[in-house]
């Protein structure tokens, strides 16, 4: 089992770097983000800014997969490749950024609304889906594990009517896009992996409308999958990129 090492002071720093840029492209692409602009257009945003700021987008080429970012547009739960698809008024979309920079990888999305005609159950997923990220970030410590947060986000979810996806979740991140720690939307308190500090991992839930099942659809070439609802219901997801420290946590990838 590969478990990323320990950060020492000078990594964090690098490893703070890689965060900040992928935050600033996020928020550097939202501007573009209306209707009639295409997830390919997006795209060609996100991997121009990255080579710009002296990085590379980690998606592009990793186990095939064709882009530089993932665009996940209404039932899109994760993954959702960047084509000529045109944004549409009441659209929703979940852009997410992963810059590698001077050896370190920082990851973040969000989920945007696409004009401004959006109903008020749209709204709600979507603020659930970002508040369910932020509960569980808020249980990053390093007496917590990994069912801590996945026990946070899936209790909020419930209660407020959605479902967690269970079949994908964080990861730990660093030197590597993806490692151990699996991190969980749902969980038992006081289960799964230990959070060590000075090690990091990404808070990601994806929150789907109703309970219908996920569905797995291959990309030409390459071993990552794109996910869809089964049922053509919503998803919605934020992500950041956390520290653990010996106090709790630091989120890396606010711009
Ligand atoms: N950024 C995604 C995550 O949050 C992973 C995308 S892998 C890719 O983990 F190959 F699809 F880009
Ligand atoms: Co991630
Ligand atoms: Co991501």
């Amino acid at each position: 089992m590969a478990i990323l090492p320990i950060l020492t002071k000078d990594e964090i720093q690098l490893m703070k770097k890689a965060c900040q840029l992928a935050a600033r492209t996020l928020e550097h692409v939202e501007k573009y983000i209306r209707v009639g602009i295409t997830t390919n257009e997006i795209d060609q945003i996100i991997h121009d800014y990255t080579l710009s700021h002296g990085a590379q987008p980690s998606p592009l080429g990793y186990h095939g997969y064709p882009k530089s970012s993932c665009t996940s547009v209404n039932e899109v739960v994760c993954h959702g490749v960047p084509d000529e698809t045109i944004l549409k008024e009441g659209d929703i979309i979940n852009v997410d950024v992963t810059s590698y920079l001077n050896g370190f990888h920082g990851d973040t999305s969000k989920t945007y609304f696409v004009g401004n005609k959006i109903n008020e159950n749209v709204r709600e997923l979507v603020q659930v889906a970002y508040d369910c990220m932020m509960k569980g970030i808020e249980e990053v410590h390093p007496k917590n594990r990994t069912g801590d947060i996945g026990f946070a986000i899936d209790k909020y979810c419930t209660r407020k009517g959605f479902t967690t996806v269970k079949e994908i979740g964080g990861h730990g991140i660093g030197k590597k896009f993806h490692d151990e720690p699996f991190v969980p939307s749902f969980g038992k308190k006081g289960k799964g992996d230990p959070l060590i500090p000075w090690r990091c991992l990404t808070v990601e839930p994806m929150i789907n409308e109703t309970g219908a099942s996920i569905k797995e659809i291959d990309i030409p070439n390459s071993s990552i999958k794109w996910y869809v609802t089964g049922d053509k219901t919503l998803s919605a997801q934020f992500e950041h990129t956390i520290l653990v420290t010996d106090m709790g946590y630091e989120i890396l990838t606010l711009p």
